[in-house]
């Protein structure tokens, strides 16, 4: 095969995997659902590569800036995730997102604080600074889920 062929081989196969793995991933039709999901699952990533450069050894140290940062910018474009109406479908949010927003909207920016505290700590070299705002960040995400996410969800 020369080449170019094999190029277009390489990319059916990768574009057909592609769809399936989002035909896998839910069939929620709901677009608020689905794009929140997407964001956090974004977030999601980032937090476990953070986890594996500084709690498991991994030597990307040189990249933990580049994580928190490219985390606060995802929730940047969350825009207004949770409007009235995205809690019909296959959701993990529990109701109280909708009759306690001051206190949800609240815990959004407990998280985009430990964020910028974190981005800031990690332009330094100081890791033992770095790991406690590293800590901030997870425990910020966790108060939220505890007090608004269905438990037993990924
Ligand atoms: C202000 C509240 C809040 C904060 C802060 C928050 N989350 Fe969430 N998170 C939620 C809610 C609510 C859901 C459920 C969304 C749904 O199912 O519609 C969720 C869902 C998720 C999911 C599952 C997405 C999926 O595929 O269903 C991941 C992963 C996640 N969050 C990661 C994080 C990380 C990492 C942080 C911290 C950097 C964070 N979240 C901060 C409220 C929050």
């Amino acid at each position: 095969m020369n080449v170019i062929l094999k190029t277009f081989a390489v990319l059916a196969l990768s574009v057909a995997s592609a769809a399936t793995a989002i035909a896998h991933s839910s069939n929620e039709k709901n677009p608020y659902i689905v794009h929140r999901q997407g964001i956090y699952q974004v977030a999601g990533g980032h937090i476990n590569a953070l986890k594996a450069i500084l709690m498991l050894g991994h030597p990307a140290t040189t990249d933990i800036n580049y994580h928190a940062k490219a985390m606060l910018e995802a929730f940047k474009h969350h825009g207004n995730a949770f409007p009235s109406g995205s809690d019909k479908g296959k959701t993990h949010a529990k109701q109280n997102v909708w009759t306690d927003a001051e206190d949800f909207k609240q815990h959004g920016q407990d998280a985009g604080k430990a964020l910028m505290a974190l981005i800031k700590a990690s332009e330094s070299d100081d890791m033992k600074l770095i790991k406690s705002k590293f800590a901030g960040v997870g425990k910020s995400c966790k108060n939220c889920h505890d007090e608004f996410r269905k438990k037993g969800s990924h």
